[in-house]
């Protein structure tokens, strides 16, 4: 991707394609008055006819016309000053349209949108251009990814290059991070496995001095005592991998933030098998461990001064003649035991080992995101992912993060009074709640393993990929981690 920031004169600025607004009294802004002069009044001319929809974000696709660009692709926007979700649409439907072309060049950035500055802008053309470009080819014998590589954002004032140039920066970052995210995603569970997790983290290390890479084995796992998280592989043919990355860029002392990632390459639900339908979804059970690699990759791109330790918790959950069993009993790192009610909430189980043992690093915070419960996407849906965290300093950072980069969290409640669903009479907790508020319980479940430092946890079940016609995976939280961790 070569995305930029320019200050450009509209008039000699060749592209592919010019992406300008109309309002929704079909007028133009200052560069799209120029292009139409240059056209010879053609583009007034077609909008008089009414071929742009008046829907906000509808995209209207022009060529031959005269001027310096060999096409222009018109976006309609509103009257007056724009929402920041209104802008987000135009920025998608407009990255949408021009992924075709080899290049194009935005002029969104002459918008006013509410409470949020150029550089905002620039971030969010960015960050929708990127997305934009990915598509999974990988398991296809013919097909090609899209041409689009090249993408400039105009600066409208020069003054504001500086700015618009580090969120053109950041906002590149957040797609390819989001993006490698979806690949790991997408990727079946017969290629996606915890060892090629670990050969990916591995391979990154390799190629970057500020990232090392270690990986802890079953045996490795046993002698720490992670009963939790071994008891979930134990099932699988599929040997269970704890990945360690650390990126350093800040100075030794500068505490690091951990991301835990919970990385089920594929969850049948074990011996509490799940049904048939939909089955396919829970390869994407590893997109938390796969937001942590985006992440990952998106600060070796953008470098930052800081620390940050990804732990990726990987396994497969399979139902065997090894596999733990309802009612088995077993005991986690940090000495507490577990009673397995139901195999299915596996991500409690290798995450809560995978929580103790990222107090080694002395975290200044530690996230956790997971596909986590059914119950959350039920609560919340698609749009938002569900929020918790032991300290509300933390939780406001998250939400703020999201709500700029339009990659939005809300926050659920992680009372007390909840706690008492996982009491056992075998052991010292059960691994599921009641049928109700599952997505907080489980939540719960994780808190009493992050008791020692300042933790969040992300349950990106219903944010994480999308169903139907457009199924995949969105990449997301990695626009949100990354907006908060370069703390903006
Ligand atoms: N990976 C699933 C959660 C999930 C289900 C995410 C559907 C997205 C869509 C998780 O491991 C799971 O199976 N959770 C159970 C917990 C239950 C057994 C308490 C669930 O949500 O049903
Ligand atoms: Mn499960
Ligand atoms: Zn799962």
């Amino acid at each position: 991707m070569q995305f930029t920031a320019k200050v450009s004169d509209i008039s000699k600025q060749r592209s592919a394609c010019a992406i300008i607004a109309v309002d929704a009294k079909n007028r133009l802004t200052s560069c799209g008055e120029a292009l139409d002069k240059a056209s010879g009044g053609a583009i007034a001319k077609i909008l008089k006819r009414g071929d742009l929809g008046a829907k906000l974000a509808s995209t209207l696709l022009l060529s031959l016309l005269e001027g310096p660009a060999d096409r222009v692709l018109l976006v309609r926007s509103n009257d007056g000053v724009l929402s920041q979700a209104n802008f987000r649409k135009m920025a998608k439907a407009s990255a949408t349209a021009v992924t075709s072309l080899k290049d194009a060049c935005s002029y969104l950035t002459e918008l006013e949108v509410t409470d949020a500055d150029s550089a905002w802008q620039a971030q969010q053309l960015a960050l929708a251009a990127g997305l934009a470009t990915y598509k999974f080819t990988r398991c296809l014998s013919s097909v090609e990814g899209y041409p689009l590589k090249k993408f400039t954002v105009h600066v409208p004032d020069r003054k504001q290059l500086k700015a618009m140039d580090a969120a053109v920066e950041i906002g590149t970052a957040q797609a390819i991070g989001s993006n490698v995210a979806r690949e790991l995603g997408n990727l079946p569970g017969n290629i996606c496995t915890p060892s090629y997790l670990a050969t990916q983290a591995r391979d990154l290390a390799k190629k970057h001095t500020k990232l090392t890479t270690s990986v802890l084995d079953t045996k490795k796992m046993q002698s720490l005592g992670m009963g939790a998280f071994l008891s979930v592989a134990k099932g699988s043919e599929e040997p269970p991998a704890l990945i360690a990355m650390q990126y350093k860029g800040g100075k030794a002392s500068d505490k690091p933030v951990v991301l835990v990632g919970k990385g089920i390459t594929f969850d049948s639900g074990g011996i509490s098998i799940k049904p048939g339908m939909a089955m396919d979804e829970m390869k994407f059970d590893m997109c938390g461990a796969a937001s942590v690699f985006g992440v990952m990759n998106a600060l070796l791109e953008l470098q930052p001064a800081i620390n940050v330790v990804g732990l990726v918790a990987a396994a497969e959950n399979m139902p065997s003649g090894c596999a733990s069993k309802p009612g088995d009993v077993v005991t986690s790192m940090s000495g507490k035991t577990i009673e397995i009610l139901n195999t299915d909430a596996e991500g409690r189980l290798v995450l809560c080992d995978t929580l103790t043992y990222a107090a080694k690093y002395k975290p200044k915070a530690v996230i956790d995101i997971a596909t986590l419960t059914g119950a959350c996407v039920i609560a919340l849906g698609n749009h938002a992912t569900g929020l918790y965290a032991n300290q509300q300093d933390l939780a406001d950072k998250l939400l703020a993060a999201g709500e700029r980069t339009g990659d939005r969290a809300w926050q659920m409640p992680l009372w007390d009074e909840y706690q008492s669903s996982l009491d056992s009479n075998f052991a010292d907790m059960q691994n599921i709640g009641g049928r109700e508020a599952g997505s907080v319980t489980a939540a719960c479940f994780l808190s009493r393993f992050a008791e020692d430092y300042t933790w969040a946890h992300l349950d990106i079940a219903g944010s994480a990929w999308n169903s139907g016609a457009n199924k995949g995976a969105t990449g997301r939280p990695v626009p949100l981690l990354m907006e908060y961790l370069l703390g903006k």
